[in-house]
């Protein structure tokens, strides 16, 4: 891996044994001459770059003549200089009407990425930061590009500084802008809504602009700040593909442009809706910072990527080593209907069957007997708990059990003790009504004291009672949003994300043992920037194995699957009341961070746990780092297979399940991914020997089931 500047050219080059970045300073300013496949660079690879010799504007002394810049691959692109774009930077300085001149003054290379301020991002990697100024106005802009040795992406973000003597506005402070080449491409992107998330869409890229983009204060259920660009014939196994993941858990956007010259622009960061923050002089503002993964083994490839950079160097190493701690939940085995002696009923059937954690989800403080009150009064409701947590952590501890907690520490009821006390504390708008969802209020943690309230009340709770986990939850979005502390408002959605994230680096920070799951009404925060904080994060409040398929695959796209949390609940179930069989709730549950979630004190499925938690922790020592290879689509093909191979290829498990069953189903052919071709492997359950070149070209012959819902989970093992 290395960053090189060869001065003669004005070119840099980043690249690993994989990859290269190339950018050119060109017209003043650097622009892309490529990303993908590692390439070897000379002078003469500059004359490749695009020049359209119309443009009646913007000819520079030195320069090329009649260059338009409407056809330059820019990685900063302002507003008025004959590009007609949508920028990826938009300023207003009340002199300039967003015509900014940024050009390159100078570069320098990191050995070590620097951290961004206040926000999370990618560990480890080498940098370079790329300096350009406005000379008029002052204004400063760093783009920053981190590499990795053993991964094929490129980290981005910028940071503006304002060097002028007034204030300046960014309206819009994208992370990063990318032109490519031409417009043949799809675009590929999740959406969904609650239950539902992370849907797979693809279209095909036309002229104009299409934007994924959240509104909500949080990634959403509705949208994910993920998407790839893949050239038409890409596919899951080849083709090139570009994907682009923002590290970031609130409203963003991304856009696609491609414009009349046929180039295609991708850009994208913190949702430039109602966004407008104010840049005093000297101050600083940095970008959340954007992944961009490139693939040359299509969709499948670019995953994979996505999944060893996330395990390797954004979530936090102490977790993502260690095997997952495997839970009780009490949401769906109790909601809020509980009591002593339910809950000891529960951890007693837990003792002794591989169960790490009992985890005391919503319900357990002041009154909280509905969705209706008490958020925001964190102490424990003695009427239903008449020993008080630590009745509980004991028994927990009496039963060889961990103790862990449900909190939503961004939210406030009307009826709670802290709302009658703090009015101001929550979010209004005053021209608004009705801005209660989920009869809950949003704190306005933007307001310094608010923020020192809840980091307290938090420290108190983890600090007095010996909790191992904490399951962080959001059942609401941010709508009317209005601080009465701000003279911005523009400014509060973004504020509103920085204070989240100071009290989650507060928490991990103060509680550096303690296990974090995010969860946000199911995937509303399925995101990288809480993956930074929180090890794993509950995909969906769906907790149905049929509906877990798709959502599972939608989101291993991006995001490695064994990060997302899925649960064994009854049937039929509480959200769709569908019934499927055990072992197929078993099998989906396995893909991902494993629990329970059902009142195992009586239920006769409680006398499978220990067979269970025993054999997730086999499979969990082939999924924690193995490599993920999607082979049936849920979406397309109505069964879904995937397989997780181990990365020294020694080892796999395959997942094969079909939904309904139908006669018109044939015995099919399904050829496996990811073996070593020279291998013999045994497919345990079949009773077969064959070497992984016949698995994956002739495939393992699968017979259609004949009941809904069939699961089945086939472990591979090399014999030789
Ligand atoms: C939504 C979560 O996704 C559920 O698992 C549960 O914790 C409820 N909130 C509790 O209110």
């Amino acid at each position: 891996m290395a960053i090189e500047y060869i001065k003669n050219s004005k070119i840099f080059h980043l690249y690993n044994n994989d990859i290269s970045y190339v950018i050119k300073i060109y017209l003043g300013e650097p622009c892309l001459i490529h990303f993908g496949k590692r390439v070897h660079i000379n002078d003469d690879v500059i004359k490749l770059h695009s020049e359209y010799p119309v443009s009646f504007l913007c000819q520079e002394d030195g320069e090329p003549p009649f260059v338009s810049r409407e056809i330059i691959q820019r990685e900063c692109a302002t507003y008025g200089l004959g590009d007609f774009r949508y920028p990826s930077l938009s300023v207003e300085d009340g002199v300039k009407n967003n015509a900014f001149n940024l050009s390159y003054c100078g570069y320098e290379i990191l050995e070590t990425k620097e951290v961004i301020k206040g926000m999370p991002s990618l560990r480890g990697g080498q940098s370079l930061k790329i300096f350009l100024q406005d000379e008029d106005s002052g204004l400063r802009a760093e783009l920053h590009y981190t590499i990795y040795e053993d991964c094929n992406v490129v980290a981005r973000s910028v940071k503006l500084k304002n060097a002028s003597d007034s204030d300046m506005n960014l309206k819009r402070a994208f992370s990063f802008c990318m032109d490519f080449d031409g417009c043949d491409y799809n675009a590929t992107y999740l959406y969904g809504k609650h239950s539902a998330e992370a849907n797979i869409e693809q279209i095909r890229i036309s002229h104009g602009v299409k934007t994924i983009s959240s509104t909500t204060g949080t990634t959403s259920h509705k949208a994910n700040p993920f998407i790839a660009l893949s050239e038409l014939g890409a596919n899951e196994e080849s083709g090139n593909v570009v994907g682009v993941n923002l590290i970031y858990s609130g409203s963003f956007s991304i856009s696609v442009e491609v414009n009349h010259l046929h180039k295609t622009r991708l850009t994208g960061g913190i949702n430039d809706f109602n966004f407008d923050w104010t840049l005093h002089s000297d101050e600083e503002f940095a970008t959340p910072e954007a992944v961009i993964c490139y693939s040359d083994e299509g969709f499948g490839g670019m995953s994979r990527q996505f999944h060893y950079l996330y395990k390797n160097y954004l979530i936090c190493s102490k977790f993502e080593k260690a095997p997952c701690p495997i839970v009780i939940n009490s949401w769906e085995s109790a909601f809020y209907d509980f009591n002593d002696e339910k809950l000891y009923a529960i951890i007693e059937k837990a003792k002794n069957t591989g169960i790490d954690i009992f985890v005391l989800d919503d319900g357990w403080f002041k009154g909280r007997n509905s969705d209706k009150s008490s958020l925001g009064d964190w102490e424990t409701d003695t009427c239903k708990l008449k020993h008080g947590l630590k009745g509980i952590v004991e028994k927990c501890k009496d039963c060889g059990l961990k103790f862990g907690i449900w909190i939503e520490p961004e939210m406030i009821s009307k009826d709670s003790d802290l709302y009658r006390e703090h009015t101001d504390w929550a979010l209004k708008n005053a021209y608004l009504k009705n801005p209660e969802s989920r009869n809950q209020l949003v704190l306005d943690l933007t307001k310094r004291e608010v923020l020192t309230y809840i980091k307290n009340a938090m420290g108190t709770l983890l600090r007095e009672n010996e909790i191992s986990y904490v399951k962080w939850d959001m059942n609401r979005y941010l709508s009317g949003n209005y601080s009465e502390g701000l003279k911005n408002q523009g400014e509060f959605m973004h504020r509103y994300m920085l204070a989240v994230y100071e009290l989650c680096e507060y928490l991990t920070t103060e509680f550096p043992s303690v296990v974090f799951e995010g969860c946000a009404g199911g995937g509303g925060r399925v995101d990288a920037g809480m993956m930074y904080y929180f090890p794993m994060i509950w995909a969906s409040d769906s907790t149905d194995a049929n509906d877990r398929t798709k959502i599972m695959y939608g989101w291993s796209l991006c995001y490695p699957l064994s990060s997302l949390s899925g649960h064994i609940t009854c049937v039929p179930n509480h959200q769709n009341n569908r019934e499927t069989p055990l072992n197929s709730r078993f099998d989906i549950a396995a893909l991902g961070a494993f629990g329970f979630e059902f009142d195992i004190s009586d239920s006769d499925e409680a006398d499978y746990i220990s067979d269970f938690t025993k054999k997730y922790r086999e499979v969990e020592s082939v999924t924690k780092n193995g490599n993920l290879y999607r082979l049936r689509n849920p979406f397309q093909d109505d069964d879904f297979s995937l397989m997780i191979v181990n990365r020294e290829q020694t080892c796999a498990y395959l997942w094969v399940y079909q939904s309904l069953v139908s006669y018109l189903r044939t015995p099919y052919r399904l050829k496996l991914r990811g073996l070593c071709p020279d291998k013999l492997y045994r497919v345990e359950n079949l009773g077969l020997q064959l070497y992984g070149d016949i698995l994956m070209n002739l495939g393992l012959q699968i017979n259609p089931c004949y009941s809904d819902f069939e699961s089945r989970l086939l472990k591979i093992t090399e014999v030789r």
